[in-house]
């Protein structure tokens, strides 16, 4: 399943508000962090609102600035990005702006939104029907196959938010804090009550635009089981950075590792050949940094751009056995083992028949692979 980047986008006052509850879209920012959100949306394949803010904000959400359509286009992209809803009851106004400005337009809704969606709307959107409930990953498939969307900008509201943080499905966030306070328990946050990843998401900017703070977060958690995270993107293309930093070899692979506790916590990081040890693997020198009584080994997962290793002549253990050893039960890898080396080698078989879940992201083949291109056809 291949989803697009999902960057998650909003202004909040210092207690945590999106809004008031007053009757006009409460102003959070200003011109220049407004002119920003227009270079992001114009950066973007599509952006998404939740049915509820198109009914409290009416709002518009197109490129503005004249420039930056031009360069869209002049990029072979439409002018303005893709425009995207979802509803579950239906219930969408036809004189909404959202019909009546930009580009294309798509509703995601449930079988029966889509009867009632569809009465309203007539043909100012497709709209596609998801089941009886909306599921987001199939949403977010739909708009990378079907509609080619490789960044979605999602622009609120908080129920939106709070349902892709959760699932582990948002790449990034931008918070824009206002100094302003609204103090108001019936207007909406940006985040509901619910379970999160536990630890600490990773800040990655903060910027000064007039009088507000930009922020800028990318969620570290892991996913769980066979399902994908957002994070679980994040961490393979590290695993895979690490690879181009391997001692050239012409006897053995280049391969990244890192191992990540559930909480989003690097317990350690490796790559082949590193140090002074000229046949180290990646995933060894990585689970070597860790005490081995670490007790978050055992939620952890272990990132490596190659499948772990089934068989090696250089070691008495391969590294599907150390990772078992180490009580690790989750791996994520973006290549499975070619036959250069090793015949047949299946380092995945080892850890799935112990138990362990291995879980194969191709869309990363390329980037593991470039440091082998010498080694693989
Ligand atoms: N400050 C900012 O940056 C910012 C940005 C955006 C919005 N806002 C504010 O946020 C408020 C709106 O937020 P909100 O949380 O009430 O609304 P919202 O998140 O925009 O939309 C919620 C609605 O989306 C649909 N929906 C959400 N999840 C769904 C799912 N899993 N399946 C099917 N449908 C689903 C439902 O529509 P139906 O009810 O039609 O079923 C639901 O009522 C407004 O006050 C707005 O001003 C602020």
């Amino acid at each position: 399943m291949s989803y697009p980047y999902v960057l998650l986008s909003a202004a909040v006052s210092l207690d945590g508000y999106l809004d008031d509850t007053g009757p006009e879209r409460l102003l959070l920012s200003g011109p220049a962090d407004f002119d920003r959100v227009d270079e992001v949306r114009a950066a973007s394949d599509a952006i998404l609102v939740g049915a509820g803010t198109i009914r409290a904000d009416n709002p518009r959400l197109l490129v503005n600035s004249a420039e930056r359509r031009a360069a869209r286009v002049a990029e072979g992209r439409p002018a303005y990005p893709l425009k995207v809803t979802v509803t579950a009851s239906g219930d969408l106004d036809p004189a909404a702006k959202f019909w009546h400005t930009g580009g294309e337009k798509a509703v995601y809704t449930t079988d029966a939104g889509a009867e009632r969606a569809a009465r309203l709307l007539g043909d100012s959107a497709e709209i596609v029907p998801l089941g009886p409930e909306l599921d987001w990953r199939a949403l977010l498939e739909h708009l990378y196959v079907v509609h080619g969307v490789r960044r979605l900008m999602v622009e609120g509201g908080g129920t939106v938010h709070t349902q892709l943080l959760r699932q582990g499905l948002a790449d990034e966030l931008q918070l824009v804090l206002a100094p302003l306070l609204v103090g108001d328990p019936a207007a909406p946050r940006l985040f509901g009550p619910g379970a999160y990843q536990s630890g600490r998401l990773r800040l990655t900017e903060t910027r000064r635009i007039e009088d507000v703070v930009l922020m800028r977060y990318e969620p570290t958690a892991p996913g769980a089981g066979a399902v994908p995270a957002a994070a679980d993107r994040h961490w393979l293309r590290i695993a895979c950075e690490l690879a181009a930093l391997c001692p050239p070899s012409k006897t053995a692979f280049s391969v990244g590792a890192v191992v990540v506790a559930a909480d989003g916590t690097e317990l350690a990081r490796g790559h082949s050949r590193e140090g002074d040890d000229p046949v180290v693997h990646a995933e060894e020198a990585a689970l070597a940094k860790i005490d081995p009584a670490d007790p978050r080994l055992a939620a952890a997962t272990v990132y490596s751009s190659l499948e772990p290793c089934a068989r090696r002549a250089s070691r008495p253990a391969p590294c599907a056995e150390l990772i078992l050893r180490a009580g690790v039960r989750r791996v994520v890898t973006a290549w499975r083992e070619p036959d250069t080396f090793v015949e047949a080698a299946d380092g995945s078989g080892i850890l799935a028949r112990a138990g362990a879940e291995v879980v194969v992201l191709p869309e990363y083949e390329a980037q593991a692979k470039a440091p082998n291109g010498h080694l693989v056809r």
